[in-house]
Order: C-alpha cells, then structure tokens, then sequence
C-alpha cells in the first residue's frame, strides 16, 4: 500500500480530513517554493495539473529525492516534469499516482527502469518520453496500460519495430487507439485512426466524384424538352405570367428570344452577348447572379443552357437527340449544402466553434454554423481561401499552439489532428 492510498483510507475511516488537506496545503507550498504550480484542471473537473520546472527559482536543480512531495498531493491528473533532472529514482515517486492521465517526461534522464515504475498507472492516456533513454526493452512495462493512446517517441533508442510490436500487442488486448510518434512525420497511426480516416476518404472521395460526373449534354438540343424546364423551375417565378422582373418573361421560346423591351438576353450562338448565361454564371455571392436567391443553377442546368446557345439557340431539334459527353469548363460554384461541409466539417465547427460563431453569439462578427456563413467570413475577413489551408485563417487559427492568444477555440483543448487534417482536406479540396 502506498502513502496515498493509506492517506485516503486514513481520511475515510477517520474522517481525517484537516489532516490530510494540511499536508496536501504543505505539498502546494513546498511545489510553489520550488517555482512549480499546481492548477485547476477546469471548472467542472476535479484534480489538478502540476508543473516542476528543471531548477528552483535560486537555480538548484530538482533531484529525484524532491518528487517525494507529489505523493502528498490526491488527484493529479497532467504531471509536466519535462525537461527535469531527475532519473529513475525519481520515477519511482510517480509509481502510485493511480489518478495520472497525461504524464510529460521529455528530455528527462530516464531509463527503461523508470517504465517499470509506470506500469501500473492504469488511467494513463498520454506519454512523452521524447529524448530520453529508453528502448524497445523498456516498452515491455507499458504493454497492459489499456487507455494509453499517445506515446511520444522522438529521439529515444526505440526502433520502429519495437514500436509496432508495442502497438500490436495493444490491439491484442483491445486497446486500438495506441498511437506512436517517433518523429517529424512518422506517425504510427492507430487502427481506430486508420479506420476512420479510411471512411473519412472514401466518402470524401465518393462525394467529389458525384460533383465532377460528366454532365451530359444532347448534341442537337430542343428547347421545350430541355431548356424549358429548367426556365419554369427556376425562373418563372419573377419572370413569367404573374410578374415580369425586368419586364422580361421567360416561359416560352417567343419570349426568351424576345428578351427585354430594350435588349434581346438569348444571342444565338454568341455566349458573350447573351446576358442570360452571363447573369447565371457569375459568382454565387454576386448580387445580379440569377436565380437571385437559390442561385447558382446546378453544374448540369448551367452546362443545357450553354450548349443550347452555343449551338444557335433553336427552337426545336432537327434530328434525333444522341447523347454525347461534354467536355467541360469554367467550374461554377457546385451546390453541396448537405455534401462534405455538412458531413465532415459542420459537426466540428458546431462542436468547437458555434456557442461563439453562432446564432446566439458572433464574436468577430464571424457566424460558423453554415457553409455560406463560413465562406462570407468575418466583416471585412474572408477565413476560407479554396485551395490554400494556408492562407485560410480558419485553419491557421486551430493550428496555433494552445498558448497562443489568437488560437481558436481560444480556450479549452485544440482541435484534434484528425479535425485539423479534415479542415484542411476541405479547403485544399475547394472548400464546398
Ligand atoms: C426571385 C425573383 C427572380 C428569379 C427567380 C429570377 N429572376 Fe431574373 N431578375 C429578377 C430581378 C428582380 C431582375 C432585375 C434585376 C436588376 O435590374 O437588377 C432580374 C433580371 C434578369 C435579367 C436581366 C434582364 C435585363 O435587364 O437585361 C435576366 C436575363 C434574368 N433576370 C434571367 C433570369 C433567369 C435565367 C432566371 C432563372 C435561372 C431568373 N432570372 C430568375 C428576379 C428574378
Ligand atoms: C469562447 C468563444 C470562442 C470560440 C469557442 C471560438 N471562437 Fe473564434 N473568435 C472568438 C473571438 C472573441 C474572436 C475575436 C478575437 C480574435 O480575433 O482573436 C474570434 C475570432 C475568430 C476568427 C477571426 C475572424 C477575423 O476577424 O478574421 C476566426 C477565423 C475564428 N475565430 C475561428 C474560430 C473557429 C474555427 C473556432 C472553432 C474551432 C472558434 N473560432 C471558436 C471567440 C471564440
């Protein structure tokens, strides 16, 4: 039994609260005296977070002998000794720390025979054993932690091999969540991670190939067949029987090609000179774009329209209709309310983003609860740019570090990498 479970059992039993919170106030103190700090988690978490820098403020180095003091201290959750010049001796003090789940020790002087001491820290979640000794032998101890889910790496003598070992006698026992960093870019992933990045892509993938399928276009296109309907469901409305917006109708051919009292809008064969087509491909935040409010047309209704101008705008076809494949074209804003943005990044921004860029609150005067709102940006701010991750402040923002002060969301944790990765997958990909 160690001193703290007794020191609980002690209070249980004896109700020896006053007791137990004098030493626990001493240990506070002694940590303080050191130059370390003991923080709050966060409101509603119990247990705390406790730094020990490498020297005290007059500049003596920590030794193992002064981790004695954190078994005074119930609940810790995050231990940072990063960076410390204490060894194996002093891991030795960690051994009963049962409430532990992230625990820093990069660039510290342990060996393998401190792991031993960790085996039995069963809430473990997170370790960084970054620039340390440690070797494949070492990692024996960790193998029954089965909430371990990141382990740190970098520069220790552990080889990749002894990494996967680790990582496949985890998923032995149930544990798939195990991922390994063991440098810049090498990154063994988990199998949970593999798997959901494999669905992320697949349906990433089956949703792009939707939007870019050939549209198909008839060679000798008629205008009642396939250019009318396209007019009376979007159009008609505001240019048809009951108001003529512009004084122009359009829901027949004789008033297509009539056009406006002062200027035709349908120029057979001439692209340019046919405002029709120019108004329903101007960009979707432009206010003349037509349709004016569920604007812009499908990639399809645009490409009929196209090439029934182009090819003279007739009234009826002359010959049978064949299909042919189009080659296509100015890309025109595809409509994919409900494709990737609302599948894969509308559920992290309302997770992380919305209480503050929503409905009830708009801090920068930024809403990021739907994709318009997400490309109109901030005032005076585009967040997205399509295709450059990096010039997009929407993703620069969740890739600060945590104490940075323009870091999104500014407190609380980051986003994870798999949200970033997605983030930045949509913008490179069009942001649509
Ligand atoms: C909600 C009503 C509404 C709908 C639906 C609508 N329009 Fe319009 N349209 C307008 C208004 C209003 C104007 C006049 C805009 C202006 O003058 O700034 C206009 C103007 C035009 C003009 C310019 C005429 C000129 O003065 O040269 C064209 C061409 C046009 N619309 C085509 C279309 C087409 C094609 C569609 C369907 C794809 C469409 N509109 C759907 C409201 C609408
Ligand atoms: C607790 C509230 C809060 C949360 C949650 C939050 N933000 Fe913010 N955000 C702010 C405040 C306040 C500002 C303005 C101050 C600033 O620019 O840092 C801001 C500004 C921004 C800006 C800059 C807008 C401009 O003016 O260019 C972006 C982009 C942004 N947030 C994105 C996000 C994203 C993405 C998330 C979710 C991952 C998020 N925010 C979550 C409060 C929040």
């Amino acid at each position: 039994m160690n001193k703290f479970t007794f020191i609980i059992l002690g209070c249980l039993t004896a109700g020896w609260v006053t007791g137990l919170k004098a030493d626990e106030d001493a240990a506070i103190a002694k940590i303080e005296s050191y130059g370390g700090q003991v923080l709050g988690i966060a409101k509603d978490v119990e247990g705390v977070r406790v730094l020990i820098p490498p020297k005290t403020f007059e500049g003596r180095i920590l030794t193992d002998a002064d981790l004695n003091v954190l078994t005074e201290i119930p609940n810790i959750i995050e231990l940072d000794l990063k960076q410390a010049g204490i060894g194996d001796a002093g891991a030795a003090h960690l051994a009963g720390l049962e409430t532990l789940e992230r625990l820093h020790l990069e660039k510290t002087k342990i060996t393998d025979a401190a792991l031993a001491h960790l085996k039995n820290l069963p809430n473990l979640v997170y370790l960084n054993l970054y620039g340390t000794d440690v070797s494949d032998a070492g990692l024996d101890s960790l193998k029954g932690m089965s909430k371990l889910g990141n382990l740190y790496l970098w520069q220790t003598k552990v080889t990749e091999d002894g990494a996967r070992a680790l990582q496949a006698s985890m998923e032995e026992q149930g544990n798939n969540a195990l991922e390994i960093n063991l440098g810049w870019e090498k990154e063994l992933l988990s199998k949970a991670r593999l798997a959901s990045l494999k669905a992320q892509r697949e349906a990433l993938e089956a949703a792009s190939t939707e939007e870019t399928s050939e549209i198909v276009v008839v060679e000798d296109p008629d205008f009642k067949t396939h250019i009318l309907p396209i007019l009376q469901k979007n159009c008609t409305s505001c240019h048809g029987e009951k108001k003529q917006k512009s004084k122009l109708r359009l829901d027949s051919y004789e008033a297509v090609m009539k056009g406006t009292p002062d200027d035709p809008v349908v120029v057979a064969g001439d692209l340019i000179g046919s405002n029709l087509f120019q108004l329903i491909t101007l960009p979707s935040d432009d206010e003349d774009l037509m349709p004016p409010k569920d604007g812009p047309l499908s990639e399809g209704d645009i490409a009929q329209i196209r090439n029934w101008i182009s090819k003279g705008a007739k009234a009826e076809a002359e010959v049978k209709a064949v299909e042919v494949k189009a080659v296509e074209e100015p890309k025109v804003a595809a409509k994919s309310d409900d494709g990737v943005f609302a599948t894969f990044i509308l559920p992290i921004l309302e997770e992380r983003c919305v209480k503050c860029h929503g409905e009830e609150k708009q801090k920068a005067k930024l809403r990021l609860d739907s994709l318009a709102a997400t490309l109109k940006g901030a005032e005076d701010e585009v967040i997205v740019v399509a295709g450059k991750p990096n010039e997009s402040s929407l993703y620069k923002r969740v890739t600060l570090p945590a104490d940075h002060d323009d870091r999104m969301p500014p407190k609380g944790d980051l986003l994870s990498k798999a949200q970033t990765d997605l983030l930045k997958l949509w913008i490179t990909s069009g942001a649509e």
